[in-house]
């Protein structure tokens, strides 16, 4: 299916749910779990058939107007999100699960919504991308939350919330 004006979810909590449990679905067959291959062949047309991710090339993105100054502010912040996600990685793989957590917190959970201007930005956002970003911080938190712990696979887990949720808003959005 395709995004469109008409069909465009209103539920970003329900794509983002539905992108997860698609990418964890793809993680277990590609791990050779148990899954019968009935319910793989089932899943699989209803994932096809209700994912709203398009991969066609014309671009379905919903153009969402923003003031310049706030264009070059947001794609900076983009640009500092993508960066964040790299350290975390990095720290990680060294099994520093601290580093990692305070950088997911600082930069992109709930502590970094006033340094990136959230409230002034929202006014200009259709709601469904402010849910996505909403989900964002939120996923940073709990992931900053879970690596403090220290058990490194379920703090991975939740990093992959993080990224779909940078997912479901660019494949829904766009400023220019
Ligand atoms: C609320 C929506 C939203 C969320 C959440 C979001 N982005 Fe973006 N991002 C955008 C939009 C809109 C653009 C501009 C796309 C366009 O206009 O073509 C963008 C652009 C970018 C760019 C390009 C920057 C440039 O200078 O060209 C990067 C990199 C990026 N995002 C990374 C991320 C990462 C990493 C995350 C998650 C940690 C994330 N974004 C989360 C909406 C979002």
């Amino acid at each position: 299916m395709r995004i469109n004006a008409t069909n465009r979810p209103e539920n970003y909590d329900a794509l983002f749910d539905r992108l997860v449990a698609s990418a964890r679905y793809k993680y277990n067959l590609e791990n050779g779990c148990m899954m019968k291959k009935v319910t793989g062949v089932t899943m699989f047309v209803l994932l096809v058939s209700t994912s709203p991710v398009s991969i066609a090339d014309n671009d379905a993105r919903q153009l969402v107007r923003l003031p310049e100054m706030m264009q070059q502010h947001m794609m900076s912040n983009m640009r500092d999100h993508l960066t964040a996600i790299n350290e975390i990685l990095v720290h990680m793989g060294d099994g520093d699960l601290d580093a990692a957590a305070e950088i997911a917190e600082q930069r992109l959970g709930m502590s970094a919504l006033q340094s990136h201007g959230a409230s002034h930005m929202a006014k200009f956002m259709p709601e469904g991308m402010r849910q996505a970003g909403t989900s964002m911080h939120r996923a940073a938190s709990r992931f900053a939350l879970k690596a403090e712990e220290g058990d490194p696979l379920p703090a991975y887990k939740m990093l992959a919330e993080i990224t779909s949720a940078c997912t479901v808003c660019h494949s829904g959005y766009r400023i220019k």
